[in-house]
């Protein structure tokens, strides 16, 4: 997009409130200080990212903190410049006959960079929105599949790289549910790839199962909550139709729920992991039938405490009794 050529040339400084004072101290904040006409450019062409957005301006970035002394911009023009400021935290290099900073003071004093805040982007922002238990009530296993894909139903949507629908057979024999996509999975889009998939893997194999021929593993909640924090019960409502409706595909023989969060959701109860496994449960689908469920340990807790494994080698026998 071109810059329009009414546009000011915008007097904020390419330096954030920390490299300021740092500038002060070494007295050359005043030589820093000039107009900057890239970031003009950058400001309107991150204003047309900001208008292709479905989430409300306000909420889907984490903002980062304007420079002190910049003009007061109109609203989303301040949005769009937070969002080009944070894509490089580089000063613009200084008009000549001004004295530079030397790379190595701004390098070795400036804070580390700040990670670039995700725009989702989606050309059906203007579309209606269809509640997603009303969406997925027809959708078959790949519809369904998109329809996780492109979620924007909560706000974790804002932040994944990949939204995890699931991974294994079809038809599938067992169905294992954890609790959300950790930091692999969200970078890869499959679940159970880190350290606690590979002693899934493990744990399945001892009893002959493997996601490749007789599982398909998935998880409550399809993005990744940042910082792997509990899922919030807005985003487990938000997400649980796409569980139900992959238990009504799928229709598995047997449930194997891993660790507290995904067995209380799935089961509907506060009661312990020591109370829930050990037996076997029932959860009564749309169409009525009943699908058994054995709970266990999630293996990323057998990882901390690999004491239990013999607990959960009970409960591997449990879920393969016919
Ligand atoms: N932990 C989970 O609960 N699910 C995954 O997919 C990965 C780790």
């Amino acid at each position: 997009m071109s810059l329009p050529s009414t546009a000011p040339a915008p007097a904020a400084p390419r330096v954030n409130p920390l490299q300021r004072i740092w500038l002060r101290e070494l007295g050359m904040e005043r030589l820093w200080l000039r107009p900057a006409p890239v970031a003009a450019r950058v400001a309107v062409d991150a204003q047309a990212v900001v208008s292709k957005t479905v989430l409300p301006v306000a909420t889907s970035v984490q903002a980062a903190p304007v420079a002190e002394a910049s003009p007061p911009p109109v609203a989303t023009a301040a949005v769009a410049e937070v969002r080009a400021e944070s894509r490089s935290e580089a000063p613009a290099a200084p008009a000549s006959g001004r004295q530079a900073i030397p790379a190595s003071i701004l390098t070795r004093t400036g804070p580390p960079p700040r990670p670039e805040p995700k725009v989702v982007a989606d050309d059906t922002a203007s579309a209606p929105r269809i509640p997603v238990a009303e969406a997925v009530k027809n959708a078959n296993l790949d519809e369904l599949r998109e329809q996780v894909v492109a979620c924007t139903a909560c706000g974790l949507c804002q932040g994944r790289r990949h939204a995890v629908f699931g991974q294994g057979a079809t038809p599938t024999r067992w169905l294992v549910v954890g609790e959300a996509p950790g930091e692999q999975e969200d970078r890869q889009g499959h679940p159970f790839v880190g350290r606690s998939g590979q002693l899934l893997d493990s744990m399945l194999a001892a009893v002959g199962m493997s996601r490749e021929k007789d599982v398909f593993i998935t998880n409550v909640i399809k993005c990744r909550p940042p910082g792997n924090r509990n899922p919030k019960p807005e985003e487990i409502a938000a997400c649980s139709p796409y569980l139900m409706r992959q238990i009504a595909l799928l229709k598995p023989e047997r449930i194997l729920v891993l660790g507290r969060f995904a067995a209380q959701t799935l089961l509907g109860t506060d009661a312990t992991i020591g109370n829930l496994r050990g037996r076997l449960h029932s959860l009564k689908t749309e169409e009525g039938t009943e699908i058994p469920v054995v709970v266990s340990y999630h293996p990323a807790y057998l990882l901390r405490s690999p004491s239990e494994k013999a607990r959960a080698w009970q409960d591997l026998k449990l879920a393969a009794q016919q």
